[in-house]
């Protein structure tokens, strides 16, 4: 039986595959469908200072590929999830790691801080896709030096791990990838949603409220795997793919381009138990082939015309 195990940003992960953040509840709501034993993590909703209640609706929306959302990051606030989520998630038989957002730079320092006492998480993940408030409501993500300030501000009050969420919608993601790494993010995850909107055409009106919002789910995958790739070929530090995973094979495509780990997002609403399963499918899938160790596969991408060694990331756990 094929080994599951990697390394990734300071963790040690019973298999390669986490939830993706806000499409699985903070993890233990799914527990019937998906015990957390049977993933390497759960990645909570994000959590941001003060409670939040979210876009007008509607904010979600089918189209033909894919899930428009605009959630706008409908919380509780961290006081709720401290009181009401993490003692819970102390039990949970899995990596469990805090996803946080916040308006300005000091919201995420302050919010690592609070985590930071809490032995229930083993990792915070930063979603830099939030509005800048001082910052034109540019997402922090989309700048270099920002997105930078956020993770050296978060670096400056955790020693727990930092995983440093990217957006897609920028020109140069590896760009984005390297100013993280350099501020003290563990690993960085590829990628949040992607800008996308729908229309009536004979009502005229949006799919969703907000008009733009967050595209999601299978029609991404090529684009998340590019981007993870990118920032595979940027960085030292792990890469966490996200973005269309579905099914075991396209769990071992990202680890193929070099992603120490994947999140799963927008498949679990169709079927949340998938998520549960897809450790033993890619057990099965590597036994049928005869490889001992899912590590193997990482960063065994063949770039056409790259001499081998040019094209083999570090393989996880050898950071
Ligand atoms: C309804 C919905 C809510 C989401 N909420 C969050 C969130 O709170 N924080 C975050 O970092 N990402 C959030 N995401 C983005 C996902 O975590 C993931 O990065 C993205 O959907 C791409 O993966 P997927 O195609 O597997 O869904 C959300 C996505 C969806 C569909």
């Amino acid at each position: 039986m094929a080994l599951l195990g990697v390394e990734c940003g300071g963790l040690s992960l019973r298999n390669p595959i986490l939830s993706a953040s806000g499409t699985f509840g903070h993890g233990l709501e799914m527990q019937h469908f998906a015990p957390p034993r049977t993933l390497g993590g759960l990645v909570s909703k994000t959590v941001t200072l003060k409670p939040r209640p979210g876009n007008p609706h509607p904010r979600i929306a089918e189209t033909e590929a894919g899930l428009l959302n605009s959630i706008g990051l409908e919380n509780r606030g961290i006081e709720a999830y401290l009181r009401d989520v993490l003692p819970a998630m102390a039990g949970a038989d899995c990596a469990v790691v805090t996803n946080i957002g916040g308006e300005k730079v000091e919201d995420f320092a302050e919010l690592a801080r609070i985590l930071d006492e809490r032995s229930e998480v083993d990792a915070i993940e930063v979603n830099l896709s939030c509005p800048n408030v001082q910052g034109g409501k540019l997402p922090f993500s989309t700048d270099p030096r920002v997105a930078q300030s956020v993770i050296a501000s978060v670096r400056a009050t955790t020693r727990k791990p930092i995983f440093a969420k990217l957006s897609p919608n920028v020109t140069d993601i590896g760009e984005i990838a390297k100013a993280c790494e350099a501020a003290g993010a563990d690993a960085v995850t590829a990628v949040n949603t992607l800008l996308g909107m729908s229309v009536d055409w004979r009502t005229g009106a949006p799919g969703i409220n907000t008009v733009m919002g967050g595209y999601s789910g299978i029609a991404i995958k090529p684009v998340a795997l590019r981007c993870a790739w990118q920032c595979v070929r940027a960085v030292k530090i792990p890469v966490i793919g996200c973005g269309g995973i579905g099914k075991a094979s396209d769990v071992l495509e990202f680890l193929v381009v070099g992603c120490a780990a994947v999140e799963v997002g927008t498949s679990c609403f169709s079927d949340p138990s998938n998520i549960a399963r897809l450790a033993g499918e890619i057990e099965a899938l590597l036994d049928a082939r005869g490889i001992a160790d899912v590590r193997s596969l990482i960063g065994s991408l063949r770039v056409p015309g790259a001499p081998a060694a040019a094209c083999a990331p570090t393989l996880a756990g050898a950071k």
